[in-house]
């Protein structure tokens, strides 16, 4: 096939794009989401902060927009992130303990309600463990209410909306000699041993030279799978430019095609000029909206 979704899509699998409402009126920009991509994941629109920004008022409209886009095109969407540590609301960043809790639990039900049976999957905790060699949980205010805030938020989930796959999301768990890597591990294999409800893992898969594409990632990737739960590639972007830059997208591609379990690929943005990072050039598209070395190294794979 001759674009990225439709190539993905031959093997039952998508390719996706992080969206940003405000520019879905950028004409280039949708341009080349409505051509390439199968998926979407809104990138900020279904966090904390905008789907409650005054505790108990419910605010739908951004996210409400790109799923409505992804619908009309016939794209499956992602939702990212039900409970998180960061881009929390003032209120929320306020909170603490059983009130915090209570709140939380509240946030993922309510919004897991309003999608429920629109998603594809829900990121339903994102990036809960620490950086570093001691596999420790990263502390937060969430973390802080009890250890078991991670199966408590995966309960209420499949308590609302029970068709959607729930997903962790981490970065820094790429490398399957990482510490980091192997603690989501025993949080998984600990979740199914149990028997509360987690269906897939998705490795963000930002690369950078402080964090770049392990040889391992394949292992990673079908260990997790072999957990009994699915994986996906949900914010991949890969610092550089060039022959180096599309060859590790190409490696990337490979691994995900390599493991059955693994779901699709999203990119985290469109063209270059769309990503989060401050610099570099980390996309399949450049700031004009032309097809990079990258990209054609990503389809060739698929
Ligand atoms: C980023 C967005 O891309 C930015 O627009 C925003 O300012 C900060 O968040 N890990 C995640 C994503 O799970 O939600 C983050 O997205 C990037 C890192």
């Amino acid at each position: 096939a001759t674009t990225l979704g439709a190539s993905a899509a031959a093997s039952g699998r998508y390719f996706g794009a992080a969206v940003a409402a405000n520019k879905l009126s950028d004409s280039t920009y949708v341009g080349i989401l409505n051509r390439e991509f199968n998926s979407v994941t809104p990138e900020n629109e279904m966090k904390i902060d905008a789907t409650e920004p005054s505790q108990g008022q419910f605010s739908y409209t951004n996210a409400d927009r790109i799923v409505s886009h992804a619908k009309s095109q016939g794209m499956q969407v992602r939702g990212h992130t039900l409970a998180w540590h960061s881009q929390q609301p003032g209120w929320m960043q306020n909170m603490s303990g059983a009130a915090l809790r209570t709140a939380m639990l509240n946030h993922v039900t309510q919004v897991a309600t309003h999608y429920k049976g629109q998603l594809s999957a829900w990121d339903v905790v994102n990036e809960a463990y620490a950086d570093g060699n001691d596999g420790a949980r990263r502390d937060s205010n969430l973390q802080r209410t009890g250890n078991d805030w991670i199966e408590a938020a995966f309960r209420a989930a499949r308590a609302a909306d029970p068709a959607t796959k729930l997903c962790y999301n981490d970065y820094n768990t790429d490398n399957w000699s990482w510490a980091k890597t192997q603690a989501v591990y025993s949080m998984v294999r600990d979740f199914k041993s149990r028997g509360v409800p987690i269906d897939c893992v998705g490795f963000q898969s930002h690369f950078n030279s402080g964090s770049p594409y392990p040889s391992n990632y394949r292992t990673t990737l079908s260990s997790f799978a072999a957990l009994g739960v699915d994986v996906a590639i949900t914010e991949l972007d890969i610092e550089g430019s060039g022959t180096t830059q599309a060859t590790t997208y190409g490696n990337v591609v490979n691994d995900c095609l390599a493991v059955a379990r693994c779901l699709g690929i999203t990119v985290w943005g469109i063209r270059d000029t769309d990503s989060w990072r401050a610099s570099g050039t980390p996309l399949l598209f450049d700031g004009n909206g032309n097809k990079k070395a990258a990209y054609t190294s990503a389809l060739a794979a698929l």
